[in-house]
């Protein structure tokens, strides 16, 4: 399995640490268990943050890091080994093998936390944590801090500086290094193989969820765990659902179906978008829109590389897609004066993108003192053009409605440009109607 090596997740702690103040301290807790109902868990998923810095994949655990810190940098507190609990739920690292496998230079039992981290933090003047998006830890993080202060008139010195972590964190995340590139590529070939799985088993009296668990067969067979997020399986008029969840509508004769869909590997997301006819060809319409969708995804293809700027990308679909659809006649105007408007946004709803990594929709801020961000070598982005006709949309003619389109790609940001890396799916009209028809002919 294509993973991240131990060494990157070292490199990463002492890359946060070599930009922390000194004398300061970060804490940042695992992801919780989420009940499903009653005695039954979600699966379990880890915390981006938290895995991003450590790979440890267990829940009731704490990473400390301490830059500077004579007896270890690297504090875990995490679960005790428990001969009873592992045979009911699966084997834990424990202390051992926080140290051992993990690469703690100390690790302590999640249970004397409260024993033990208000000493570590003691003496340290600035606090590093994902203030507010863990309400829970943040109560507990001052329960520690008022144990410090109420020892004040014993000389203990609480911190005085409390610092949201993600400013740090969240830009080291933005740039992807070869070895996470190399997950991305796995999870994305994985993704693009479920894709095709599903192309090739579409037919006209399926339901939507017949689809999916071709998606789910591919992914599991790939070795993925599970889904980056909820795949959306839309067929005709569900297609113009931007966030379709459902599932559970009849595939019919004549009609396209949308998936968005990708698998997570090593809690790296890929993220892939195709839209093709249930019945393997396009009509006239569909295929007028598909090529237009199609069309402005190579232009902001041609706009992804370095010193070019976040929107650029997504300024050239609308610049494609608003010439296109007055073309067709489906917008009346001049362009300029459409875009100007945003005339477009009646068909075209959302941003060309977004970046990817660990979460699919990924950390990393996309203006930086008020204006776009720049690209830069090792960002990973999404490039997902789509054309919607709303079913009920009067103000065109009859055969357009309900046509939804969506192309989704996942790319990195190269010295000259970018990588595509979902290239293994076909996309245009004649990859497509060919992959479809070699396998009906060979289902017939
Ligand atoms: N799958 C969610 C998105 O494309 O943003
Ligand atoms: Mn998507
Ligand atoms: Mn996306």
């Amino acid at each position: 399995m294509i993973h991240i090596p131990k060494s990157e997740y070292s490199r990463r702690r002492k890359a946060l640490m070599a930009q922390m103040e000194p004398n300061s301290i970060a804490i940042l807790p695992a992801a919780a268990v989420a009940i499903r109902n009653r005695d039954v868990e979600h699966v379990y998923r880890q915390d981006s943050d938290f895995q991003y810095l450590s790979g440890f994949p267990e829940p009731q655990a704490v990473i400390v890091l301490m830059p500077g810190r004579e007896h270890g940098e690297y504090v875990l507190f995490c679960r005790e080994r428990n001969a009873e609990r592992e045979l009911w739920d699966g084997l834990r690292a424990g202390q051992e093998g926080a140290i051992r496998d993990f690469g703690a230079d100390d690790a302590f039992p999640i249970t004397d936390i409260d024993d033990i981290l208000p000493g570590l933090i003691e003496g340290r003047d600035r606090v590093y944590s994902a203030m507010g998006s863990n309400p829970e830890f943040d109560r507990h993080l001052m329960d520690w801090i008022n144990v410090i202060r109420s020892k004040a008139h014993l000389g203990a010195q609480p911190p005085n500086e409390f610092v949201a972590l993600d400013h740090l964190l969240h830009d080291m995340r933005l740039y992807k290094s070869a070895a996470e590139v190399k997950v991305m590529r796995e999870a994305a070939r994985i993704s693009a193989q479920a894709h095709i799985r599903a192309m090739q088993a579409s037919r006209a009296g399926l339901h939507e969820f017949s689809l999916e668990a071709e998606l789910d067969y591919e992914f599991r067979k790939g070795g993925a765990k599970m889904p980056a997020y909820g795949s959306i399986v839309a067929a005709g008029r569900n297609s113009c659902i931007l966030h379709y969840q459902q599932n559970d509508a009849v595939l019919k004769d004549g009609d396209l179906v949308l998936i968005d869909a990708g698998c997570e590997i090593d809690c790296y997301a890929s993220d892939i978008t195709r839209t093709w006819p249930v019945n393997g060809k396009y009509s006239p319409e569909q295929k007028a829109v598909y090529e237009l969708v199609l069309a402005s995804q190579e232009a902001a293809f041609a706009e992804i590389a370095p010193n070019k700027h976040w929107n650029q990308a997504h300024e050239a679909t609308v610049r494609v897609i608003t010439a296109g659809l007055v073309k067709l006649g489906l917008l009346q105007g001049d362009v300029d004066e459409l875009i100007a408007s945003e005339a477009y946004k009646a068909f075209y709803m959302h941003r060309a993108g977004h970046w990817l990594g660990m979460d699919v929709h990924d950390v990393g801020e996309y203006k930086v003192g008020g204006e776009w961000r720049v690209l830069e070598v090792g960002m990973a982005l999404t490039v997902e053009p789509g054309i919607y006709i709303a079913p009920d949309n009067q103000s065109v003619a009859k055969k357009w409605r309900g046509i939804g389109v969506r192309i989704e790609d996942d790319v990195v940001v190269t010295k000259t440009g970018c990588e595509i890396l979902t290239n293994g799916v076909p996309k245009t009209v004649a990859e497509i109607e060919a992959l479809m028809a070699a396998a009906r002919t060979q289902a017939a």
